[in-house]
């Protein structure tokens, strides 16, 4: 129960055993025009989804040194760990990062986009579609329309690594420029994929850029996948994964999903609450995690601990200055109801342990009212 790596169906596993097959033989291009073909359903795009061999992060670095220019200004939203990888990235390539500071678990109010638009000129807008570090969704749609309204020609640059797959990312019809994300997330596949689509205007935009880039050139990248192959070896045992979790995908339907997710989301958010424990996102939260604030007397870490020794229940701790002071549920990807009411009934169990009163079963109530009324 952890934002990534998920858990990984059966039968995802068995697909990758059957990985003797040459990555340049005709029947692995079959396959991986397979997968290629059905990330654009779920990315919700027309255009190419390249499969690219690494972490999400390959994907964010590849999308600052293939799309842009060393004399780029480019506006980061930064609103947590991965919003800093943004910043970080971009300086690392030498461009001129303007950044809005987010208060950790808050969303951004796009009107201060807006504001920064009008004064300013950039090459891009990157954001976090969810922001993994702090549970919190920054509003895609809006900030993608504000970037028309206010600069047509800057490039809408989306990490949707825990977003796409578990809420709505439609990248035509909100325009979203880039949108990035990975295998260990809502893909239910073990790290070591990312995904990355493109609009035509950003692959204009590769034509003059002037980084670095060798091994993640995403132009001799997308002439290659257009046929069916990687430019370099291609790790076939996760293509072969990825074609079994996005037939599943595709069987179960994204609105399907993405409700699913809505439910599990609220159900996980409405037992921290009733169990008198906080939420790190109020306003705007992703449906991929819940990031639970402990309040003062209350160490997450030992929450942390209780539900992994005691129940085998891994969830994830708070990064920087929240380590110790909020515990991060995931339930994305290969999770149901099941999954998160046993995640919650052992919280409650490992939060009497610890002396924390509340009134138990309240938080167990409070998910199975939430999942009825939401599930589909
Ligand atoms: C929103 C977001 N962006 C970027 C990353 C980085 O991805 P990776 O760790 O796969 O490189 C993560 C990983 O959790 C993430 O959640």
């Amino acid at each position: 129960m952890t934002p990534g790596p998920t858990p990984i169906p059966e039968s995802v596993i068995r697909a990758m055993s059957d990985c003797q097959i040459h990555h340049r033989s005709n029947e692995f291009k079959e396959i991986f025009k397979t997968a290629s073909e059905g990330l654009r359903g779920i990315f919700e795009t027309r255009q190419d989804c390249l499969i690219i061999a690494g972490s999400g992060t390959a994907t964010m670095d590849a999308t600052v040194s293939n799309f842009f220019s060393s004399s780029d200004r480019m506006l980061v939203v930064r609103g947590g760990k991965f919003g800093e990888r943004w910043a970080e990235i971009g300086e690392a390539y030498g461009l001129d990062v303007d950044a809005i500071d987010v208060e950790w678990g808050r969303a951004v109010d796009p009107e201060i986009i807006r504001t920064r638009l009008k004064n300013n000129s950039y090459a891009g807008v990157f954001f976090q579609a969810s922001e993994t570090s702090t549970g919190a969704s920054h509003s895609t749609e809006t900030i993608a329309r504000i970037v028309k309204e206010e600069q047509p020609e800057t490039l809408v640059v989306v990490d949707g690594i825990t977003a796409v797959g578990c809420m709505p990312v439609r990248t035509d019809a909100w325009g979203l420029d880039i949108v990035l994300s990975g295998s260990q997330k809502a893909f239910m596949l073990p790290p070591g994929l990312a995904f990355l689509t493109a609009s035509d205007r950003a692959w204009d935009r590769t034509k003059s850029s002037d980084l670095p880039k060798y091994y993640l050139n995403l132009s001799i990248e997308r002439k290659k996948q257009q046929g069916g192959q990687t430019a370099w070896t291609t790790p076939t045992a996760l293509v072969l994964g990825l074609v079994k979790a996005l037939e599943m995908m595709h069987q179960e339907g994204l609105d399907h999903i993405q409700q699913r997710h809505h439910a599990l989301s609220e159900a996980c958010r409405a037992a921290a609450q009733a169990v008198g424990l906080g939420l790190l996102a109020q306003d705007a939260p992703s449906r991929a995690l819940t990031a639970i604030h402990c309040g003062d007397g209350l160490d997450a870490g030992a929450i942390i601990k209780g539900l992994r020794e005691d129940f085998g229940i891994r969830v994830a701790g708070g990064q920087e200055h929240l380590k110790g002071r909020i515990l991060r549920i995931g339930h994305l990807g290969w999770v149901d109801d099941g999954d998160i009411l046993r995640t919650i009934s052992a919280m409650e169990r490992v939060l009497s342990n610890i002396g924390h009163s509340f009134d138990c079963g309240a938080g167990l109530q409070a998910a199975e009212e939430k999942l009825r009324e939401l599930s589909l």
